[in-house]
């Protein structure tokens, strides 16, 4: 990396700043959080975000600028892989949720849909689903209403409910792995590379679903990618993380109008 573009960096940082959600509208405000792998790896430097509520935000960066770090950070994963939060505040609804364990934080709203679609292979389909239901003991009634709620929303599940989930496709998989999600009734879902390895056609399915989850629903989501033209073409605002650090943040398309996204925060070609 260049002198000259650390410099247009911290410039652009100066100038892009966007005012936070109001109050009353803030669903999860993240500050200026340090996190350290294994007390030793410094993965996430100083990063501070908000999410309103029904908000999609979008957390852009190239490899290892520490977006599935944050979205652990959120969740309560990343004590998971040895990771601790060092420095910095995380609110949901005002209230400090720093700390807690991921299963607290599930039944608080938030839900964390892991990179790499992971599903329980010799499950089923089905089976997959309900353990994500399980979090809020549903009555036999409500627990079928649910399963059917997700159906609805993605009917290839409804499809394959009865195969293993081991042989579902990778677009399949990456749905079951949002409707199992969908099924702890989250009102944020942390979405760590939802596209990677899927055919554009299924990407745009996946994509136009989560859309209609924000409008029909209101459920929030932190989609962590590194397809920025298509996470800020669904996403409200976005952040973009340069090695740990937000580098820029706006509005969505305020920051998909910028010619050097992708020459200097995103390490690849336009
Ligand atoms: N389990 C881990 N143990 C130690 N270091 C880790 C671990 N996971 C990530 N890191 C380091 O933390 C930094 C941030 O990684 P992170 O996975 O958060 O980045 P990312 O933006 O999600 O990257 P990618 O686009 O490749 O998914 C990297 O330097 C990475 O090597
Ligand atoms: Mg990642």
């Amino acid at each position: 990396m260049t002198v000259s573009h650390d410099k247009e960096k911290r410039h652009d940082h100066d100038i892009e700043a966007v005012a936070p959600a109001a109050d009353q509208d803030t669903l999860l405000e993240v500050s200026g959080i340090e996190v350290v792998y294994g007390g030793a790896i410094l993965a996430v430097a100083d990063v501070s975000l908000t999410i309103g509520n029904g908000e999609i935000v979008a957390l852009l960066g190239a490899n290892g600028a520490g977006k599935s770090t944050v979205l652990k950070a959120i969740s309560g994963l990343a004590s998971a892989d040895r990771a601790k939060v060092r420095r910095g505040h995380i609110r949901l609804d005002g209230e400090d949720i720093l700390g807690l364990a991921a299963n607290r934080l599930a039944t608080r709203g938030i839900v964390h849909v892991m990179e790499g679609r992971h599903v329980f292979s010799h499950l089923t389909v089905e089976e997959n689903l309900l353990t994500g239901a399980f979090l809020h003991r549903p009555s036999r009634k409500e627990l079928q209403r649910q399963l059917d709620d997700v159906y609805g929303w993605f009917p290839r599940l409804r499809d394959k409910r009865r195969t293993h989930a081991g042989l579902a496709s990778g677009g399949e998989q990456q749905m079951l792995a949002i409707g199992r999600a969908l099924l702890t009734q989250p009102r944020l879902v942390l979405l760590d590379e939802p596209s990677m390895g899927l055919a554009p056609r299924i990407v745009q399915e996946i994509f136009a679903i989560i859309a209609r989850l924000n409008r029909e629903k209101g459920t929030a989501f932190l989609l962590a990618e590194q397809n920025a033209a298509l996470s800020l073409a669904y996403a409200q605002r976005g952040y973009v993380l340069d090695t740990g650090r937000v580098a820029l943040e706006g509005p969505a398309a305020d920051l998909a109008a910028r010619d050097d996204l992708h020459r200097i925060y995103l390490g690849d070609a336009p």
